[in-house]
């Protein structure tokens, strides 16, 4: 994981650097450091922890220099402390990496008999040994950065300067992001967007297995073994405001808070209501093949498996297609029946997460199509894949995934009506019908935000409690899941999300009056059925937190607490019903005064396998 920026120009390198890394913070925190050249003098600062312990070791011992570069960092290879913190140097050398060298131990071991002393345990200081060792042979720059890379196997984005080159920052990319910001004289590079957006909102997106060689004036790009390579700017639309926390006191709140604003951008252009017909414009798959498709995979990780859960009864249920969900991790390597006739749909908010673009790619090579639900432009899942539906949420800060997942199922029923309308699995009254309730989600999820005030004062009497229950039946069963992870992630409490009618098949057992049981139970076909599960529970002292659009008796009996949502076709109720649970989730972890946009242990995005 970790988020690395560069920049060269005019201005002071630290401040822009410092700025960068705040907003890549997400990434990791384990540790922070940063490099800057000023007249001939490499300068380095370093610190464990958040990127605050760094900036206050600047407060007491500025840097200078135009040209600089910076790390946040997520440990992979050695612990949280300021010798492993990036950035690494080897004589003139210094080096920023984000990403995993698979053949460390066999580099190290070399450079360590060619006289090399290492002070890190790190895989990433061996890239800077590597600069050093082959410039003592080449005498070139440029040269020795791309020998060096040669010799890597793994992934990589790296930035990297040189005590001999003042004019000149070198970056490169293979399997892990990285974008180059263009301003005037000035260039930028980081690991995502949102580092740069205060500066410029031209961006050149970098392909794996390309180099970047910036000077104050300009910019050559190449591929590692130096073919030159053309590249046009893109324009991006998200603006710095977006990724500020503008007046919330977290992102996660914050990004709660956006999600009927969100939800009408992933709607936004979308809808013919003329012609009854959904536009996915960069889906790229045309009719004939979707009408032949005869699998579907969903794959993913974390929420955006959770949206997939929930993508597969869309699927199934309007545009009857059968469809499996995998987990990314898993898909790989279970050798999945693909063919010309498959279809792999893969959900990822940062586009970057290596176990899903490596499932991404296994499905290309056993011969299928591909195509995303991606939240980052440009990202490189969105870029692998035949066609992509981005959700268009802006830019997502918080670890905790909020806006990114209800977008995504937007994102999927759209995806399943166009199926539908294509495959003739719906009238179009109905489709009609579906389409109508879409247009009114956005205002409903207006009302459903006013419960935040009902929710916290509930949500204080549970920072003690150690461990919870998530029940859901039908599409709630993955919203339970997606409750579950979020009270997990953000409180460290322990939670599980079951479907409502297998409680009594094991987990009832937990049941007694320490353990709260948050249930979700719209008014659908399995109403009545859920009601019964809440009577088991309730029979054996459980506490019940229920989430509905029921004004019934039953539930108000059978439940401790009740959050009314506004109803809504039941496609489209899991989307209200997150809203509730994530709230209960933010609010537990700020009573029990956890770090809530930075939990400990994860990093927003997930670049390693
Ligand atoms: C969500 O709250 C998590 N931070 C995590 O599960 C996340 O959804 C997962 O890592 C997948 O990320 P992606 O959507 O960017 O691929």
């Amino acid at each position: 994981m970790c988020g690395i920026v560069g920049y060269i120009g005019q201005q002071a390198a630290v401040e822009i650097v410092l700025d960068g890394l705040r907003r890549l913070e997400y990434r990791g925190y384990d540790s922070a450091g940063i490099a800057t050249l000023s007249e001939g003098q490499l300068c380095t600062s370093r610190a464990e922890g958040k990127l605050s312990n760094l900036e206050k070791r600047l407060k007491t011992a500025p840097l200078s220099g135009s040209l600089g570069i910076g790390h946040t960092r997520w440990a992979t290879h050695g612990k949280p402390s300021e010798a492993n913190a990036h950035p690494h140097q080897a004589g003139g050398f210094v080096v920023v990496h984000n990403g995993i060298i698979e053949n460390y131990l066999q580099l190290k071991q070399r450079l360590t008999g060619e006289g090399h002393t290492f002070k890190s345990e790190t895989d990433s200081e061996i890239i800077a040994h590597l600069i050093e060792q082959h410039h003592r042979q080449c005498h070139d720059f440029v040269t020795a950065v791309r020998y060096a890379l040669a010799e890597l196997r793994g992934a990589f984005a790296i930035a990297v300067i040189c005590k001999d080159h003042p004019d000149q920052l070198i970056a490169a990319k293979a399997g892990s992001p990285l974008v180059i910001g263009q301003g005037e004289g000035e260039y930028f590079v980081a690991s995502d967007i949102p580092a740069m957006l205060s500066h410029t909102r031209e961006m050149i997106f970098l392909n794996d297995g390309e180099m970047v060689v910036f000077s104050h004036a300009k910019m050559v790009v190449t591929t590692l073994d130096g073919q030159a390579v053309k590249k046009q700017s893109k324009h991006i639309t998200w603006n710095p405001m977006m990724a500020e926390k503008g007046g919330y006191r977290h992102f996660m709140l914050k990004e709660i808070h956006e999600q009927p604003r969100a939800i009408a951008d992933t709607i936004a252009g979308r809808i013919n209501e003329d012609k009854n017909a959904v536009l996915l414009h960069d889906l790229n798959l045309d009719d004939d093949f979707l009408t032949s498709i005869d699998r579907l995979y969903i794959v993913a990780c974390g929420t955006s498996w959770h949206a997939g859960l929930v993508g597969k009864f869309l699927i199934e249920k309007l545009a009857r297609l059968s469809v499996e969900v995998d987990i990314a991790s898993e898909f790989r390597y279970r050798q999945p029946l693909v063919n010309e006739k498959t279809l792999t749909l893969v959900i990822s908010q940062s586009g970057e997460t290596a176990d899903t673009l490596a499932a991404l790619r296994e499905a290309h090579e056993r011969g299928g199509k591909v195509i995303s639900i991606c939240n980052v432009v440009e990202s490189s899942i969105a870029r692998e894949s035949e066609g992509v539906i981005y959700t268009h949420a802006g830019p997502e800060i918080g670890v905790a995934s909020t806006k990114a997942f209800t977008t995504q199922l937007v994102a999927l029923f759209l995806f399943a009506l166009h199926l539908s309308r294509v495959r003739q699995t719906m009238s179009n009254e109905a489709l009609q019908e579906q389409i109508q309730a879409l247009l009114t989600l956005p205002r409903k999820l207006e009302e459903t935000l006013e419960l935040d005030q009902q929710i916290e004062a509930a949500a204080r009497q549970f920072i003690h409690v150690q461990d919870f229950l998530y029940l859901g039946r039908g599409n709630q069963y993955p919203i339970a899941l997606e409750g579950a992870l979020k009270l997990k992630e953000i409180s460290y409490i322990h939670a599980e999300g079951y479907p409502a009618g297998e409680m009594k098949h094991g987990p009832i057992a937990l049941i007694d009056e320490n353990l709260p049981v948050v249930v979700v139970v719209p008014q659908n076909d399995t109403y009545e059925k859920v009601i019964s599960n809440l009577e088991e529970v309730r029979a054996r002292g459980g506490q019940i937190l229920a989430v509905s659009d029921s004004r019934c008796n039953d539930l108000a009996a059978a439940s401790d607490v009740i959050f009314h949502v506004p109803s809504i076709i039941d496609e489209l109720m899991p989307v209200i019903t997150s809203i509730p649970l994530q709230l209960l989730s933010y609010h537990i972890a700020v009573f029990k005064g956890t770090d809530v946009d930075q939990p400990r242990n994860l990093a927003k995005s997930v670049t390693v396998e």
